[in-house]
Order: C-alpha cells, then structure tokens, then sequence
C-alpha cells in the first residue's frame, strides 16, 4: 500500500513539471502600470513593423487607455503597492459580481471540498490532497475527464482530424512578435492564439493584428496564475476579464480557454464552464518556454527534439485517427524562431496545420455568430480565415463572402490598427516597472523542492 502510493506521488512529482513553468514569469512580467503611451508617431505601423527600434515603441490608444479603470491592474504584481498578484472583482462591478454569486452558490454546495491550495506562482509545498484525486486536478496526474456525475466536459487534448497538428500559441500578444505573424501570413497558416488579458490591454492593436489575420482568440487569464491556487472570485476574475477585454477591444467574445501550466481542476473548470469557456489543455509540450532558464536545462537541441518527437509519430501511425495538440509559446525570440525552423518539417510530415477550431468543425467560435470559422474542408481547400461574413454568405464555398474582421467591427472597436493613429497623443509614459520579475522567478525555481514538499505531505496524509 505505501509503495504504490509512493510510486504515486512520485509520478504526481514527474507531471507537476508539465505546464508552461513558473519560470516564464519570470520573463514574461513586463507590463507597464498603464497601456502604452508614447509620442504620436505613426501607431499603426509601429504596431506591425517588425524594425526592433520601432515595432515596441509605446503608444496610445484611446479605446484601451479609457478601459483601464474598468479593469484590475495590468500584471497586478508590478502593482507598486503590492496590495494584488491576481485579478479580483473589482469592488464596484456589480455586473461581474450578479454573474460571480450564484456560481459561487453552486460551487460551496457542488464541489465543497474542492479548495484553493498551493500559490499564486505554483508553489504546493505543504498541500495536503487526497491521492485518489477526486477533483481531477491536472497538475497532480494529468486528470483531463472529470466523473459524469460533475457534469462537467473533459478537456481537450488533441483534435479529432487524422494527421493533423493543432497549432497554437500561447501568452501573447507582445510587441515583438510580428515576425512570427508575418510568417504565418506568408505561408497561409491560422492559428489558436491563447491571449493574456493583461496583454492585450497592454498591446492592443499587436492583439488586433491577430483577428485582423484571421486567426483564432482563445483565452489564457488576466494575468497567468496557478487557477487552482486562487480564490472563487479571483479565478472567476482571471478569466471574467481577460474575456471582455478581448470582446473590448477585439470585438469577439471567445468560448475557450487554456489554464497557464496547466493548473485546472473541477472548481475551477466549473467557473469555467459558467463563462462558456471550453478548458483547452494539449497532448505534447514541446517544452520551449524551458529554453534558457538555468535551471532547467532545457537546450535548443532539446526543444527541437521534442518537435521532432511528435512529427516522428506521423510515421508509426499515431496519428491516424486524430492529431496531437502541441503546446508551443509565442513568449521569445527563441521559441518563435524554433517553429519558424521546425514549420517545414511539421508541414512534411503532417497532412495538415489547422487552429483549434477549424479542426473541430466550430462554424462560430464566439459568441458573435457574424464571425466564421472555416470547416475543417473549408480550411483545407483554401477558405482560412476566421474572419466575418457577410449575412448573404452562409454557404460554405468561396472566400468571397469573407472580409476583414475589422472592417465589419462597429460599437465596442472603435479603432484598428489603421484607424488609430489618430488618437494618439503625447502623453508622458509611466513606465514604473517594479521589478517582481526577481522575486517571481526565485519563487519558481523552488518548484522542484516544494513538489519534494508536497509529496512528502503526501505521504503524512497516508
Ligand atoms: C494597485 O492596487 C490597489 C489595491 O488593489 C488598487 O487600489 C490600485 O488602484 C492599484 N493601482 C494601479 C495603478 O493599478
Ligand atoms: C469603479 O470605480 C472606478 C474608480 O472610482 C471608476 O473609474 C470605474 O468607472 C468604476 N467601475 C465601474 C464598473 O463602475
Ligand atoms: C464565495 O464563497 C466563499 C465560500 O466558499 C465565500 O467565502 C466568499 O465570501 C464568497 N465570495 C463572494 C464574493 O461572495
Ligand atoms: C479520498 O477519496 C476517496 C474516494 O474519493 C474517499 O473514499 C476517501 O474517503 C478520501 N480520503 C480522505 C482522507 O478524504
Ligand atoms: C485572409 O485575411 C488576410 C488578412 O486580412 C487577407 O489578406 C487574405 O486575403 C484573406 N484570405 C482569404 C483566403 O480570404
Ligand atoms: C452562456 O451561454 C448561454 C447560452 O447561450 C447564455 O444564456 C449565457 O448568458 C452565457 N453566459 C455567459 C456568461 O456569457
Ligand atoms: C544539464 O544538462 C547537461 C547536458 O545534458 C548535463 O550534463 C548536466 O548534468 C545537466 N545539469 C543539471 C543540473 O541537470
Ligand atoms: C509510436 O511511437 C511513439 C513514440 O515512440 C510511441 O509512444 C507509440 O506507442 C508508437 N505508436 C504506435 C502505434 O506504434
Ligand atoms: C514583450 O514586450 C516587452 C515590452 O513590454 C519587451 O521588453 C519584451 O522583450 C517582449 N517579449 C518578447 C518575448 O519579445
Ligand atoms: C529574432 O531576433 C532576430 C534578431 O533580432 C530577428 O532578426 C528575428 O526576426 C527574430 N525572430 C523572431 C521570430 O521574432
Ligand atoms: C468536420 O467536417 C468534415 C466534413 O466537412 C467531416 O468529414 C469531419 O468528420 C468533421 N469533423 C468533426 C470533428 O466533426
Ligand atoms: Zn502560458
């Protein structure tokens, strides 16, 4: 009995690992107090120059500038009062508060013991969980189907299209990365963007870009915490935000999400499912967000066998009746450039690169059913972008019927990348980073030892 629980824990030690690791915190906790401000230079092109001295010069943009008090801060942690690491319901927003009370009524009576644990930063030291793991807590042995009698959906891990690699990235938008959008576009490849919310406020018209290419918005929080650390409230706001923040400024409300590293389990999937968000997590990580974090030794050539790794299935047969979802990182230089090199070889191998949605066949992606999504043999014959349609196209043919996502947009986008330069004006940036990086990343590389922790209280449960 103890050795099997043992050999338990000890796996539980091995998956806790898979995610999108603390350490990318680390590196990516770059956001300013305010959303860009900067000279009026020409915004819309800064925006998509791929010129490093000009495509992350700040910038405003009044859509987002006035959002900013309607919203928790932007990467609360670099919040210099330190008072919030996470989003919570902003006291006077009774509207997310009437939506937040009867999920939580239901939570405290559906899932009573299901319980915040751990930190904001994944540190599970001292967690005391019952190894049967009755809330299929991912983070703990991988759980991606609750029991049915929690009538919640099992999380998506691959797609069901034979041969087909399901393409997505997660934690943008950022400024630097339109020579990854750029390649996209030159090879006519879509992909599931997993946006942060504090990111889009902070990068507003790098996040249009991605609708404005016809790619596809899941959501990936407000500020990219461990959700099973958080309280009701705060998980409900890590993702209440991120999602009207993207329906703010982007003019689309998604239906999906992926949980930062991973970290789901039935509470937190059940507010998810209240948002109609569908809980995204992946079959392969090709563990680039590892690349040069010291202590992880993770090396290039590491990553591009992984990469390696999952084309290689094509030809023992893996793949023939579905297709894997590979966690890959719009986070840096590095792990854009190693898909760029590794595209050819997946496009070799695999019969077909598809975002999420066109590989399950979801006509409407978002709540905004004027906005398309190409079947999956649309998709293949040539209609790719996930973009409106015009009332009188309801067919499946031409692309004829499609525009661009902007031109269609009205009431809550009130500019676009090519529309905004004109409300810029020079107001004085505040760029007051304080940096939590330090403290985040230390935090994280503790990881190891807190999971030796935790599974030593593991053991003590017993
Ligand atoms: C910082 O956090 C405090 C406490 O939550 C909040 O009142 C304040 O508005 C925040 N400041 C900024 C700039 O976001
Ligand atoms: C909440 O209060 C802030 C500051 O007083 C205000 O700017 C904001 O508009 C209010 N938000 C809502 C949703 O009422
Ligand atoms: C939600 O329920 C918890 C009990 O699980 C309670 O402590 C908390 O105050 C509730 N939150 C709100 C905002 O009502
Ligand atoms: C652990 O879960 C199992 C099955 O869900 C249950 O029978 C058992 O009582 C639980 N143990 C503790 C200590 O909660
Ligand atoms: C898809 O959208 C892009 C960017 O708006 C546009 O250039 C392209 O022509 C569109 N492609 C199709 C097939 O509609
Ligand atoms: C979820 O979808 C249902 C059915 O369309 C709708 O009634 C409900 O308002 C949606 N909930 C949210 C929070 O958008
Ligand atoms: C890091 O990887 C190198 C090469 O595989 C290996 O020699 C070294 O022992 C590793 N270091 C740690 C701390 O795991
Ligand atoms: C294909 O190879 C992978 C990796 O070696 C292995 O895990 C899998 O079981 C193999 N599948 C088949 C059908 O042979
Ligand atoms: C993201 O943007 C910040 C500026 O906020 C920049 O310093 C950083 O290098 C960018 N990250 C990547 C991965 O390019
Ligand atoms: C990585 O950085 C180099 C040098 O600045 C740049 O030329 C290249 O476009 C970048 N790659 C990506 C994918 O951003
Ligand atoms: C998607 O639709 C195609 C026909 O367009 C069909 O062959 C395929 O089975 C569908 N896939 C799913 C997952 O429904
Ligand atoms: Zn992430």
């Amino acid at each position: 009995m103890l050795a099997a629980l043992a050999l338990s824990l000890l796996a539980t030690e091995a998956h806790a690992h898979a995610g999108c690791g603390g350490h990318e915190i680390g590196r990516r906790n770059l956001g300013l107090m305010n959303p860009r401000q900067a000279a009026p230079t020409n915004v819309a092109s800064g925006a998509v120059s791929i010129d490093p001295a000009f495509e992350c010069t700040d910038y405003y943009y009044e859509p987002a500038s006035k959002l900013v008090p309607l919203y928790p801060p932007v990467w609360p942690e670099n919040n210099v009062t330190g008072a919030q690491e996470c989003a919570d319901i902003l006291p006077n927003d009774t509207e997310a508060m009437a939506l937040f009370q009867p999920i939580n009524a239901t939570l405290n009576a559906k899932f009573p013991n299901d319980r915040p644990h751990g930190t904001l930063l994944g540190d599970f030291a001292g967690v005391q969980y019952n190894y049967t793991d009755p809330d299929c807590w991912w983070s703990w042995a991988k759980c991606d189907t609750p029991k049915a009698d929690t009538g919640l959906q099992p999380d998506i891990t691959t797609v069901p299209t034979p041969e087909t690699w399901g393409l997505g990235f997660d934690d943008g938008p950022n400024c630097s990365h339109n020579a990854l959008y750029d390649y996209l576009q030159e090879n006519n490849q879509r992909a599931t963007m997993f946006y942060i919310g504090s990111n889009v406020l902070d990068w507003p018209l790098q996040a249009l870009r991605a609708t404005t290419d016809g790619h596809q918005i899941c959501v990936h929080t407000w500020s990219h915490k461990y959700m099973t650390a958080l309280t009701n409230s705060q998980a409900f706001a890590e993702l209440y935000y991120a999602r009207k923040v993207i329906k703010d400024l982007l003019g689309v409300t998604p239906q999906c999400w992926r949980p930062p590293y991973g970290d789901v389990d039935n509470r937190i999937r059940y507010i998810a499912s209240q948002l109609n968000l569908t809980t995204i997590v992946w079959s392969d990580d090709s563990q680039d967000w590892r690349e040069g974090v010291p202590a992880d030794n993770v090396t290039a050539a590491d990553v591009t066998l992984n990469y390696q790794a999952v084309v290689d299935k094509v030809s023992n047969g893996t793949y023939i009746n579905h297709g894997p979802v590979v966690l890959t990182h719009e986070l840096t230089n590095f792990t854009m450039s190693e898909f760029i090199s590794q595209y050819p070889s997946i496009k070799n191998a695999f019969k077909h690169v598809a975002p999420l949605c066109v590989a399950y066949n979801i006509t409407h992606p978002y709540v905004e059913t004027d906005i398309v999504c190409p079947s999956f043999s649309q998709y293949i014959s040539g209609t790719i972008n996930i973009s409106s349609s015009t009332p009188m196209d309801s067919s499946s043919s031409s692309s004829s019927g499609t525009t661009s996502m902007s031109g269609s947009m009205t009431g809550s986008m009130t500019g676009s990348a090519t529309s905004s330069g004109t409300s810029a004006s020079a107001t004085s940036k505040s760029d007051t980073k304080t940096g939590s990086a330090t403290p985040a990343m230390k935090s994280s590389f503790g990881l190891g030892a807190s999971l030796l922790g935790a599974m030593v209280a593991g053991l003590l449960l017993a």
